[in-house]
């Protein structure tokens, strides 16, 4: 049965890092109660689960995520619940399940439900192989487990706009800086402790070595780029709707720690790589976002000074 898509939006994996600031972006822009916030975890004063509608909700339980669908009046998920890289690694078999059998479910209920779709890919999609300065059309040959989900995601989203046309959009992601939830076990998570460390202790043992160069992006940014690509016209959007890359900001370990140190007097950072930074050197240095910047205006606005500012700033701010 084909149900007519309804006029609420659902996030999935709404606790995580990124879901905490797209449904509070989202609430600010929709309004709270149109937006239900949705995880598999108990976090009963989180903000996201205090502040409006929230549903308990494994995405891997598709009779459960039909129902919530069909309840709530869903026309539009964001679909957030994964496993990061670094956890992924650990957990093999469960992230395939989480990243690869969690899809399924969404673009399932999409197809029988008309809803719009919004699922995120990761620069993990590229591969020792492709070009340091990635383009959008690469060879995606990744190294990691975490990587492999999210080819096969994009593969299926296409396979999904193509054959039964479900609006399914996309964002490879770079590494992501924000303060307002802690980083969910990703390997760009150095990114985020060394500003929470700097400002606790002084002092950072990053985990990878002080020349590793990867594509970051602020949360502001990130958040923006998602709301901009679920805003622009479907005509406009072509071969790379399920995995578009964007650009923030590329910068080493020893170029951030430098910039903390500029901030935060006597901080002091050593760089002791553990087994993250194989999966960091696997990945591109930066990223052609040409595309989306002509399909659908993308242009970041924070750079290095701008994010650490942001950061140190927020940090000191939710702990007074
Ligand atoms: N944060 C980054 O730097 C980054 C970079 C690239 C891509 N991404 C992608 O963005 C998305 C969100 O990432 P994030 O950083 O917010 O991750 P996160 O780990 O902070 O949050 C993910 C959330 O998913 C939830 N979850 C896990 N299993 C679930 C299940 N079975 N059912 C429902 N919820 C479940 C977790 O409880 C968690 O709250 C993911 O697809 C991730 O791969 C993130």
């Amino acid at each position: 049965m084909v149900v007519a898509a309804g006029n609420r939006i659902l996030v999935t994996g709404a606790l995580g890092q990124i879901g905490t600031e797209l449904v509070e972006a989202l609430r600010a822009r929709f309004g709270t109660d149109t937006v239900v916030a949705s995880d598999v975890r108990d976090l009963p004063n989180h903000p996201v689960v205090i502040d409006g509608p929230y549903r308990h909700l494994s995405v891997i339980d598709a009779d459960a995520f039909d129902t919530v669908i069909v309840e709530e009046n869903i026309g539009l998920v964001y679909h957030l619940a994964a496993l990061l890289s670094a956890t992924a690694e650990k957990n093999p078999e469960l992230a395939e399940r989480i990243n690869i059998g969690g899809l399924v479910t969404v673009l399932e209920a999409a197809r029988k439900h008309h809803l719009r779709v919004y699922a995120p890919s990761s620069i993990a999609v590229f591969g020792p192989d492709s070009p340091n300065h990635a383009p959008q059309v690469a060879p995606l040959n990744p190294t990691t487990v975490y990587g492999r989900t999210k080819v096969t995601g994009e593969r299926l989203a296409m396979n999904y706009w193509r054959q039964y046309g479900v609006d399914i959009r996309g964002i490879r992601y770079p590494g992501l800086i924000s303060y307002k939830a802690p980083a969910g076990g990703g390997t760009t998570d150095y990114a985020v402790d060394i500003f929470h460390a700097a400002l606790k202790d002084g002092h950072y043992d990053c985990f990878v070595r002080a020349d590793t160069r990867l594509p970051m992006m602020y949360m502001d940014d990130a958040i923006r780029a998602t709301i901009s690509l679920m805003d622009a016209p479907a005509e406009s959007l072509g071969e790379s709707r399920a995995g578009y890359n964007v650009a923030g900001i590329s910068f080493t370990a020893a170029e951030l720690a430098d910039a903390v140190a500029a901030r935060v007097p006597d901080f002091t950072c050593d760089f002791k790589p553990d087994v993250r930074q194989g999966y960091a050197d696997s990945w591109p240095d930066s990223i052609d976002d040409e595309l989306a910047r002509q399909e659908w205006g993308w242009r970041a606005e924070y750079d290095l000074d701008a994010l650490c500012d942001a950061m140190i700033t927020g940090i000191q701010l939710s702990s007074i």
